[in-house]
């Protein structure tokens, strides 16, 4: 892993990992648990969960062979890990980083970042390896908050410091599509909602899948 993961954790994301689960919890019974199992039951064959948590996805996917669960945050993995039992198919835990994975290319039939390309240090160099291990023609499904426009986005910038510091790294202002298309991934079928209006600030969401364009 890069020093960045392999590094001690703040109080911070001690703390952010410790809550996290507490935090989403009413979200995750009102929309989110919903629209992961919508996202990730069907995937099948070798599917790669990046930037797993706590393992909010693990119980939704149904038709995977295997589930590698990649979080590079130790103290996230320790409830990640505690949750594989509940999981329905075979699944692993993997300590790495999004920019730097430890697998072959096209090692996975679809790769699943929820919540996470706001996250990660290096969105561009994530993005990259996650095109490098997914097959050709396999399917990257994403749940990612997104920069919203005018006004909005310019509070969004302004919160980033502060959000960066409490919730582990968390940027409200990334334009999560464009990186995908940069990519070098086709966005498709996707769907934009705010499904919090009292915090226009972490909003819009975006929900879909992409492949590798041609
Ligand atoms: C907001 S949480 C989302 C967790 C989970 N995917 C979910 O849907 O609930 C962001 C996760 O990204 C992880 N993360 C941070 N930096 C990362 C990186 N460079 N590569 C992969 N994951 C990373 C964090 O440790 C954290 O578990």
């Amino acid at each position: 892993m890069t020093p960045h993961a392999a590094g001690r954790q703040s109080r911070a994301e001690l703390r952010f990992a410790a809550w996290y689960d507490r935090i989403n919890a009413v979200a995750e019974q009102r929309w989110a648990g919903r629209l992961r199992r919508r996202l990730v039951a069907d995937l099948g064959g070798q599917v790669l969960d990046l930037g797993a948590g706590t393992g909010a996805n693990l119980p939704y996917f149904r038709a995977a062979s295997t589930v590698t669960a990649v979080e590079p945050s130790a103290a996230m993995r320790e409830h990640l890990t505690a949750r594989l039992g509940g999981a329905q198919v075979p699944a692993q835990v993997v300590a790495a980083v999004g920019e730097e994975l430890p697998f072959p290319a096209a090692a996975f039939d679809a790769v699943v970042c929820t919540l996470v390309l706001c996250t990660v240090p290096d969105p561009a160099r994530t993005l990259a390896e996650i095109h490098r291990v997914l097959k050709p023609d396999g399917t990257m499904v994403f749940l990612e908050h997104v920069r919203a426009r005018g006004l909005v986005a310019c509070a969004q910038d302004m919160l980033t410091p502060l959000l960066r510091h409490f919730a582990a790294g968390c940027h409200p202002n990334r334009d999560t599509l464009a990186a995908l298309r940069a990519a070098g991934f086709a966005p498709r079928d996707v769907e934009a909602f705010k499904p919090v209006p009292r915090f226009p600030l972490i909003a819009p969401f975006v929900a879909g899948t992409a492949r590798p364009a041609g």
